[in-house]
This record gives structure tokens, sequence and C-alpha cells, in this order.
């Protein structure tokens, strides 16, 4: 079968809105290590690991022999109506390098369920039903996690069990934040903060909720100290902290573990999805032991960490915590960044991430416009040299990266060469059109 022929039956049977990149789509058929094969036979570098959620890479035997071994006992679910030792011994894991004090572990399928779960959790904790979010932000595509995505292509309802203030985003290319220095920013996002509080809140908010680095958004950050300088504020009303890692987390950033400890304060939540479970459906939350513990009704989760994708968690844990792929994301993000900035294209207004979280903002030569154009230029050309990346950011104009951390210095070399080149075709196009 085609992949035309493929597209047209997707097209027929899928929602319109499931939208796969590219003019000619491809469909992935195998995978190994940071490289993927097409049904066509081509093979590619892949830059953006299924939206950051490759996170080891493809076909590493320690997480399929992990699956396969639980898949040979037999019992793929069971519910949590009874134990479940892989799901036990994961939350530990988790537990133990969250950062988070006396943390409890709830363990979901998604990114999404994972913020709803938080955010269920902060509203009946405080009992209000009032929550700060930021601007240009993505959570999941739940009524509540899209209540809190400041993102209007994002956003498809304005239908929503929670009454939202959104705050600025980082956002100092654009914006009336525009050019602030760190500390300016930071002392007026306060201001802001308690300008909010003070005029579109009853009070008593449950908590914010926000990306370390925002991701849909395409990987705007605020400054590191921005979340400590605003949850001394959030202490004061006893406002809770969530910390949406769901690609931030693990080590991606390369200086940290989880984003939010660039900013020296620790969230009362985290939330996590994505690479943890290297492409086996796993997310959840990690709350204080009386957040988590605060609801009054059970809960129940039938598939929220099975034995496989426990089992598949445990081995991705393990296996990042044995290679210290913190370390080589650091190493190799530095070489990725350096090589980005180093191609000074004039049609790439800012360069943005940290560690193997690289994101650069295309606009028209000589002026601040978002060229949504061209970054469709460099996604086509990128793909045709075998370089996959993904794309995001408010006005579409942004190319972003999230590669396995798994990735070497001679991958992230031979990717940015590809970029170039896709980076000169652009120039290129914007030059002559
Ligand atoms: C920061 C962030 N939070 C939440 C989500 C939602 O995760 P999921 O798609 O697993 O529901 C995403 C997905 O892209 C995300 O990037």
């Amino acid at each position: 079968m085609s992949t035309d022929e493929l597209l047209n039956r997707h097209r027929a049977v899928m929602p319109n809105w499931i939208n796969p990149l590219y003019a000619d789509p491809i469909e992935l058929v195998s995978g190994s290590g940071c490289r993927v094969t097409d049904a066509s036979g081509r093979t590619y570098l892949d830059f953006f690991g299924g939206v950051l959620t490759t996170m080891i890479g493809y076909d590493v035997p320690e997480i399929s022999d992990a699956v396969r071994r639980q898949l040979d006992k037999g019992i793929a679910h069971s519910s949590t109506l009874y134990l479940i030792r892989k799901q036990v011994e994961l939350a530990e894991k988790i537990a133990k390098v969250s950062g988070i004090p006396n943390p409890k572990v709830f363990l979901a399928n998604s990114g999404t369920e994972a913020n709803d779960t938080a955010l269920l959790l902060a509203t009946q904790y405080r009992r209000s039903n009032q929550i700060l979010a930021m601007r240009n932000s993505y959570h999941g595509r739940s009524f509540a996690a899209l209540a809190v995505t400041g993102q209007r292509s994002w956003s498809a309802t304005s239908l929503s069990p929670v009454n939202v203030s959104y705050l600025h985003s980082g956002d100092r290319l654009r914006g009336v934040f525009a050019g602030l220095p760190d500390a300016e920013y930071i002392e007026r996002s306060v201001a802001d903060l308690r300008e909010v509080l003070a005029t579109t809140t009853a009070g008593d908010v449950a908590c914010l909720i926000a990306e370390p680095i925002q991701g849909v958004g395409g990987f705007v950050a605020p400054p590191d100290g921005y979340f400590k300088a605003i949850k001394e504020v959030l202490d004061e009303h006893g406002i809770l902290w969530v910390s949406d890692e769901v690609q931030t987390g693990w080590g991606r950033t390369g200086e940290h573990f989880w984003g939010y400890q660039a900013h020296d304060a620790v969230p009362d939540m985290l939330t996590f999805a994505k690479g943890i479970g290297n492409g086996f459906t796993l997310g959840g939350v990690v709350a204080r032991g009386e957040i988590m513990d605060c609801l009054s009704a059970i809960s129940f989760n039938t598939f929220g960490g099975n034995p496989i994708s426990a089992s598949a968690g445990q081995a991705v844990l393990d296996y990042l915590l044995n290679h210290d792929l913190q370390s080589n994301a650091a190493r190799v993000g530095e070489v990725l960044h350096a090589g980005v900035r180093g191609l000074n294209s004039p049609i790439v207004a800012e360069v943005r991430g940290k560690g193997l979280m690289l994101a650069f903002e295309l606009v028209r030569p000589g002026t601040l416009d978002p060229a949504p154009e061209l970054a469709l230029r460099v996604l086509e050309e990128t793909k045709a040299n075998g370089l996959l990346v993904g794309k995001g950011g408010l006005y579409g104009n942004v190319i972003r990266m999230g590669p396995p951390l798994t990735l070497t210095e001679a991958e992230a070399k031979e990717g940015l060469d590809i970029l170039a080149a896709a980076l000169a075709a652009a120039h290129q196009q914007a030059v002559t059109a």
C-alpha cells in the first residue's frame, strides 16, 4: 500500500484536526538509535523524537526487553484493584528524583491527564476553581487542560471547568515586555502578578500552572529565577505552583534534571509524560503528600501505570540515570546551540531553549514579522535532506528540535549541516519573494 493511499484513508476516517506534517506526509515504519525509516525506505536523522517523546532513541534493547519480560508473564493489565509491583517501583523511583518534599506519585497515560489531575488536586486542596496560567502555554487537550492553554490555535473551545487568569509569557521578542533585561522582566512580571491577583481574581486562587520552557509555544521561557520571584508572591496567598515538566523533564535541559530547578525554587506539584515512556503511554503527577491525598472521593485509573507502561518507564529512567544522559544533553546541546547561533541567518530572529531543547524563530529579513512560510520551507528542505524537525510557536514560525538525549556530537553536526542548507534555501526564498 502506497503512502498516498494511506493518506487518503487517513483523511477519510480520521478527524480533520489531526494534521500530519509536510506537503507529502510520511509514515515511519522502523527506527534505530536516532534514525527512523519511512515506508519508501528513506532514512532520516530524527531531531524531534515524535515531539520530544522518543527520549532514549529507537529500538533500545534495555527498554524492549523490559517490556517483553512483562508481556511474557501474560499480564498486560490487572487494574489498581490489585497491587502492581512495577507501578509501585516506578513511583518510588520517580518520587526519589522529583525534588518534591514528602512526594506521592499518581501515574496516568498522558500529559493531558497528568495536568487535569494536578488541576483537580489544586482546586480541591484549595477549595477554589481559580487558576493562574501563562499566555502562550500548552497543557493538553481535555477541557481543563485546554482551559489553561494560552494559544488561540490550540484552543478548540472556551468551555472551562476552571476560572483562569493569564500572566505574561516569557516572550521578550515582541509584546509589552519586548527587549527587557532579565531583572527588569522579572520585576515587571511580579508587579503584573500582583495586579492580576488584585484585579482579575476573587482571591483564594488555587494554583499557577506553567511550563518552565513553553513547548508548543516555541520554547519561549522567562529568565532563570523568574519562578522564585513569582513563588514568593504565590506563597503570600497560599497559592500552589504546578510545574508542567512534560517537555522539560528528565535532564533534557542539560543543566538540570527538571526545568523548575533553573529557578531556585521548588513547586508543590510537577507533571510529567512524553519521554518517560519513550513511546509507551505514561504520564503522571508528583505532589506533596498532603496535596495528593486531599481527594475525599475514590478515584480510579484503568490504564494509568499499567504493568507494561510501568516496565517501560522503569527501564527508561534506569537507562537515563545509568548513562547520565543529562550530561550528554548539556554537551551535545551546546554543540547544537553554538552551531545554530553560528549560522547567523538573517531570517532567524531568536535562538531559544536549553540543552537538547532548541528552537529558532523565523522572520522576514530585516523585520520581526513572523514568517510561517519560511518555517514550512525549512521543514520541507530538512526532510528532503534526511532530517526531521518540528514546528511551533504562536505564529507557526518556530522550528523546534528535541532529539533523543542519546544524540551524539557527530549526529548533531550532521543535522547542523542540513539545517544550514535549509536556512540558506529559506533565506533565498525570502529575498526573491
Ligand atoms: C508541556 C505540555 N504539557 C502537556 C502536554 C499534553 O500531553 P499529551 O499530549 O501527552 O496529553 C503536552 C503535549 O505536547 C505538552 O507539551
